[in-house]
């Protein structure tokens, strides 16, 4: 018995760093799921015993204790998986060494399997999504956005109704055209193994200095973000955006050990991306996630003009002149024949 489904990655707006317990946030998040960047997975129950994982046709067994430590996880609300081996069959819709995290992706992906063949099997799932929410949450925090498409909330917090730690939910406020097809282009600058991962830079946060004023800091941008999202204030959004972004670097440069992530690069496409926006008024804005990649994010109305902008001043400044062309997308598509 098998399963197959397709998971976007997803891009936050306003991040989330820092945890708590088994994968609860310490801080609201929201985040534009992505379409290109994605992972097929195709996950089969075995009658023999262990955990096999391919991946782009090839068997690959240091993923296998990552696998194995997400059944661990889920064992307690699927005691059923147990039962099986399971064979795993797994591909990344974008370059392998990109430096873009496949966690999010490919644990969606994995964690939508799951709840896929918990159904066949004819056990009980109330709410099929955010059941593969919960799941993929265990399997690496961010991933639990995106089991949905569009804007998707992570995190208790008032000013979104029905926001949970356990889980990410839609978000189901007013939102402007011109949110729901914003392209986001992802400038590669370094793609190696990052110096330090993300499940460092949050453990970080448990003693961080600032931690109490930055959590209250992502529950207030939350708020903030609703009338921006409403209205489609571009302004609003990319000065919001932004200072999200080097917040999160600015929270790794003052942590103890401190640390850098950024690159050089990193810093040349940031100042061009602002120095065109105020020369040319075109709503060109940034983000970053925990690397040194830069998330260049428009309306789809100015791709021609972003897409120049990227060849003439971005592509210099990328390893090898690569950058992935991404937008907002639907959420995750089952493969199943
Ligand atoms: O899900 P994790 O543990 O890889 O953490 C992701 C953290 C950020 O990408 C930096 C922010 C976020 O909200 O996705």
């Amino acid at each position: 018995m098998k399963s197959s489904f397709r998971a976007p990655s997803n891009i936050a707006l306003v991040k989330y760093w820092g945890k708590y317990g088994v994968q609860l946030p310490s801080n609201p998040s929201v985040s534009f799921t992505l379409d290109a960047c994605a992972t097929e997975t195709t996950l089969e129950l075995t009658e023999a015993a262990g955990i096999s994982v391919v991946l782009d046709g090839v068997d690959t067994p240091s993923f296998v204790p990552k696998v194995a430590q997400f059944v661990e996880r889920i064992a307690d609300r699927h005691p059923w998986i147990l039962r099986y081996g399971l064979r795993v069959n797994t591909h990344n819709t974008f370059p392998h060494s990109s430096g873009i995290a496949s966690s999010a992706s490919g644990m969606s992906a994995l964690a939508l399997c799951v709840v896929d063949l918990a159904a066949k099997l004819g056990h009980e799932v109330a709410d099929p999504r955010q059941e593969a929410s919960v799941l993929a949450r265990l399997g690496s925090g961010s991933a639990c956005r995106s089991v949905y498409g569009g804007l998707v909330v992570w995190g208790e917090t008032p000013s979104v109704d029905r926001s949970s730690q356990d889980f990410g939910v839609p978000y189901a406020d007013a939102v402007h055209e011109v949110f729901r097809t914003y392209r986001d282009t992802v400038a590669l600058v370094d793609v190696g193994q990052k110096a330090v991962s993300s499940t460092a830079g949050h453990q970080l946060m448990e003693a961080h200095p600032f931690r109490e004023q930055r959590f209250a800091q992502a529950h207030g941008h939350l708020a903030a973000l609703k009338p921006i999202l409403a209205a489609g204030d571009l302004d609003a959004f990319m000065e919001l955006v932004e200072l999200e972004a080097l917040t999160l670097h600015g929270l790794m440069m003052s942590s103890q050990p401190s640390y850098i992530l950024m690159r050089p690069n990193t810093l040349h496409i940031i100042e061009a991306i602002r120095a065109y926006r105020r020369e040319s008024g075109v709503p060109i804005s940034f983000t970053l996630d925990a690397g040194a990649n830069v998330h260049i994010l428009y309306p789809a109305a100015f791709e021609q003009t972003a897409r120049s902008f990227v060849e003439d001043q971005v592509k210099p400044w990328c390893k090898d002149g690569r950058t992935i062309a991404d937008r907002v997308g639907q959420g995750p598509v089952s493969l199943q024949q």
